[in-house]
């Protein structure tokens, strides 16, 4: 039996147990900004002091974000627009909508991405990376970006799986999915960073990662920190808000906050201690970049005793990471006109998975046929939608969600919702205060800084 929240006669999901929504929030979470972007944006500044601020970040920033959308969500039990324009409406609704158009941006290249993780799961089971050489595994892929047809097909493939997941139900489809790949994606990584700090690599990888050397911490690196931050735990697309909404009363909401960063912050970390020694290992360059995962890694797996196993392993891994967060991704949409517009879940979610598989178009090709198009400063179109969502939607979402909570929502209905069951919550002041006078004077910062005002 699945659980239901009565809404004037309508029928809206809740969590079967409150594990589920744990899990079902850190799946949204920990995602491919934690093993492919958090690795390489640690390696591209210089390690040890870039971590330190991250963790400071996700405390000043992102924990109190995270607890201000499930409180807004759990409160009105709503998708993003109807949640502000129940509490206040006007221009407070504005941000529903923004955090909803987000998600159509983001999901049209994430599944992009993820269907690269698709095609090199694929490959790493073909065994393609043993006997390549370290001058041959790049070459793979710029194959596969070369490639509109293998694109456009992982492309279809990974957004169906998603559709086919969000159609099914908050607790059928993605309570279900998200229970059983997240504790299998912990013992895959657990099981790669094990390797890795046991292997030559380690020391130095260790040393990397945990040792801060402050002259590389400039205040662009800062900034730069705070939006991984953000990124990382899904914040300021009304995903955890919506997520929240599925939360039932007794669910003690600071402590689940807690325990996803604390969850996120760890997979991030492990995903650098499975990375880092094997470049260390093979004398690679920590600041590689975006193509870490894809040109570096595979080098490695093609080298290492078991590489076809740990190459589809790793891969596997990917592919879980970045599914359960493109779930929270269509779920936010899909909750918008589910509970708005009054459709039903299943017409919502292939009609809007399908419109979003389109969008998403441009962006496989990007790479191929469409490469010589540039838009936003140079960038190909799949750059410029990522940088139209991570750097603008994202923290401009972040930022109002943080403003409404601080200021616009009362103690008398934050500490009562937050309190609801037997769920005290001691540190109610000093969340209180961050969220209104931290919070959104550091996303206010990255934002500002990332438009390029300094
Ligand atoms: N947090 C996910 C990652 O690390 C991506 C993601 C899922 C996301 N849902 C989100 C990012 C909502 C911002 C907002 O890959």
């Amino acid at each position: 039996m699945s659980k239901h929240h009565h809404d004037g006669g309508r029928k809206r999901g809740l969590w079967s147990s409150r594990f589920g929504f744990i899990m079902a929030s850190a799946g949204s979470a920990i995602g491919l900004g934690n093993i492919w972007k958090f690795p390489y944006i640690t390696g591209m500044h210089g390690g040890g002091a870039f971590v330190l601020f991250y963790i400071l970040c996700i405390f000043l920033v992102g924990i109190p974000i995270m607890l201000g959308e499930m409180v807004i969500g759990r409160h009105t039990r709503r998708n993003p627009v109807g949640a502000f324009r129940s509490l206040r409406g006007g221009i407070w609704t504005v941000t529903g909508w923004l955090v909803v158009a987000a998600g159509f941006v983001i999901l049209s290249y994430y599944c992009v991405v993820a269907g690269w993780t698709l095609d090199y799961l694929l490959l790493s089971l073909r065994g393609a990376f043993s006997g390549q050489n370290a001058a041959q595994v790049p070459g793979l892929f710029s194959k596969l970006l070369a490639s509109d047809a293998r694109q456009l097909f992982w492309h279809a493939v990974f957004m169906s799986s998603v559709v086919a997941i969000v159609l099914r139900g908050v607790s059928k489809g993605l309570e279900k999915a998200n229970k059983i790949m997240m504790p299998l994606l912990f013992l895959i990584l657990l099981f790669l960073a094990v390797y890795g700090v046991l292997s030559p690599g380690g020391a130095p990888a260790l040393h990397f990662l945990f040792s801060p050397d402050w002259s590389k911490l400039t205040p662009l690196v800062l900034l730069e920190a705070l939006g991984q931050a953000l990124f990382s735990l899904s914040l300021g697309m009304g995903a955890m808000l919506t997520y929240g909404s599925y939360a039932d009363d007794g669910t003690n909401l600071p402590a689940a906050a807690c325990a996803i960063s604390f969850m996120d912050t760890c997979v991030a970390i492990l995903a650098g201690l499975a990375i880092f020694p094997i470049v260390f290992t093979y004398g690679m360059q920590a600041a590689g970049g975006p193509g870490l995962v894809f040109k570096t890694l595979p080098v490695v797996f093609s080298r290492m005793p078991a590489g076809t196993l740990f190459a589809a392993l790793f891969f596997l891994l990917l592919v879980f990471a970045a599914l359960t967060s493109a779930l929270s991704l269509l779920e936010v949409v899909v909750a918008y006109y589910c509970d708005e517009k009054k459709w039903d879940r299943r017409r919502a979610a292939l009609l809007i998975g399908f419109v979003i598989f389109l969008l998403g178009v441009p962006s496989a090709l990007s790479n191929g046929i469409l490469k010589d198009i540039v838009f936003i400063g140079e960038r190909n179109f799949l750059d410029s939608v990522d940088f139209l969502a991570s750097t603008v939607m994202l923290p401009l979402g972040g930022l109002l969600i943080a403003v409404y909570t601080g200021w616009a929502l009362t103690t008398r209905v934050a500490k009562s919702e937050i309190e609801k069951g037997e769920v005290r919550f001691h540190l109610y002041p000093v969340w209180h205060f961050l969220i209104k006078y931290i919070t959104p004077v550091l996303v206010a910062l990255v934002f500002l800084n990332k438009i390029g005002v300094f």
